[in-house]
């Protein structure tokens, strides 16, 4: 199987599968407890039907959209995603300036593997940067400074995080970070020879965001324990309201839920929310938030934008979300396995497939931009607001 053979999520998924030592593949795969949410979320999306209107002049399609003051040629991103570096040698690298080619947004993450200085110099496309609230307010503070210095456009805190999820396929193999294999899963790594070879030869890898201000220790420390021990489960409204008057500028909250947290958000002064359960990956049981849109639009949707990931892999998914009021989603796994695939192509190949897919998609659903795009072009069989 080679990247050419990959025409959607599923067969990324299955190259990759091929070429990753299982508990990295796993990790990516991965959900909390019995993965009901991660399975939701798609299957939510599948459970609503387009409905498309015809005759409307459809010669000339515009996929662009302005979301929290960014233009972005495509209406996805590139969600930040931790450690890219295990996944492909070239990591954060290749992700962003696939990113870049399809002039959309790449969210660089606080646990990447790559510095956001770095992936902003070499990109004029907007970049977001995705971090934690840490027990200690002096780093919080210090990687706020690093952000600003750095010329990242969107503060993203990740708020579905106060304590690691239950993964029980990385308790099984150890995943860690810093990255150090295990010696029980050596087999698994023998197994996949050129990922190794590729790992070792770009070693050592390291964690720029957190090792500029902060030192680790050197021993292996999983999400679970990074998330248990340095987050602060006591974060509050009021400790995030600071930070957002702080950083002045753009700012949203990524794991929003409830129409009610999104309220709060833009009472807060957040210009953007992100409808997300972290894929499943935090609490299980979760409702998807795609089912969750309609909601939450209603409630804030004149007073923020609202955006939406979990589950997305096809064209047809993001132009239901864009109908339900969504101004964007963020890709995930969708580009990750990508990425693990086969490095900077497979993540253009990626973005090149869901970008036909979108233009096919409108015009079909005869929407020449993402505005003609409504609430009239869905029927849902659950139960949405409106
Ligand atoms: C995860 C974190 C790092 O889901 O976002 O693994």
């Amino acid at each position: 199987m080679r990247l050419q053979d990959c025409h959607n999520f599923s067969d990324f998924r299955e190259l990759a599968h091929r070429r990753l030592p299982r508990a990295i593949f796993d990790y990516i795969d991965g959900g909390a407890d019995d993965e009901v949410s991660k399975r939701r979320n798609a299957a939510a999306i599948e459970e609503c039907d387009l409905v498309p209107n015809i005759l409307r002049g459809v010669k000339d399609i515009d996929l662009s959209v302005t979301v929290m003051g960014q233009k972005l040629a495509l209406p996805v991103y590139c969600s930040p995603t931790a450690l890219q570096r295990v996944f492909h040698h070239d990591g954060e690298r290749a992700s962003a300036a696939a990113a870049a080619k399809f002039g959309t947004m790449f969210g660089v993450s606080s646990l990447g593997t790559t510095s956001l200085q770095e992936i902003r110099k070499a990109h004029a496309t907007p970049q977001c940067y995705q971090f934690y609230f840490h027990r200690d307010r002096g780093l919080n503070a210090a990687m706020m400074q690093s952000a600003r210095e750095a010329g990242v456009n969107v503060m993203m805190l990740t708020v579905d995080s106060i304590t690691g999820g239950n993964r029980e396929r990385d308790k099984r193999s150890g995943f860690g970070i810093p990255f150090r294999p295990k010696a029980s899963a050596l087999l698994d790594f023998i197994l996949k020879p050129a990922w190794g070879l590729n790992f070792l030869t770009h070693a050592p890898l390291s964690l720029p965001q957190l090792d500029a201000h902060v030192d680790l220790g050197g021993t292996t420390m999983s999400i679970s324990r990074y998330f248990t021990e340095m987050l602060e489960p006591d974060m509050r409204w009021e400790d995030v309201a600071v930070m957002v008057k702080d950083w002045g500028g753009h700012f949203c909250l990524k794991g929003v839920m409830s129409p009610e947290d999104a309220r709060r958000a833009a009472d807060i002064g957040c210009d953007g929310v992100i409808l997300s359960n972290h894929s499943g990956r935090q609490l299980d049981g979760t409702r998807a938030p795609f089912d969750q849109l309609a909601e939450v639009v209603d409630a804030v949707g004149d007073r923020l934008d609202v955006i939406v990931d979990g589950g997305f892999t096809r064209g047809n998914h993001v132009i239901k979300a864009l109908s339900l009021g969504a101004k964007a989603v963020g890709l995930g796994s969708y580009y990750l396995f990508a990425l693990a695939a086969a490095g900077q192509p497979g993540v253009e190949r990626a973005l090149s497939l869901m970008q036909d897919e979108l233009l096919r998609d409108m015009k079909l659903m005869g929407a020449r931009s993402v505005a003609d795009l409504s609430r009239a072009n869905l029927r849902h069989r659950g139960n949405l607001s409106k």
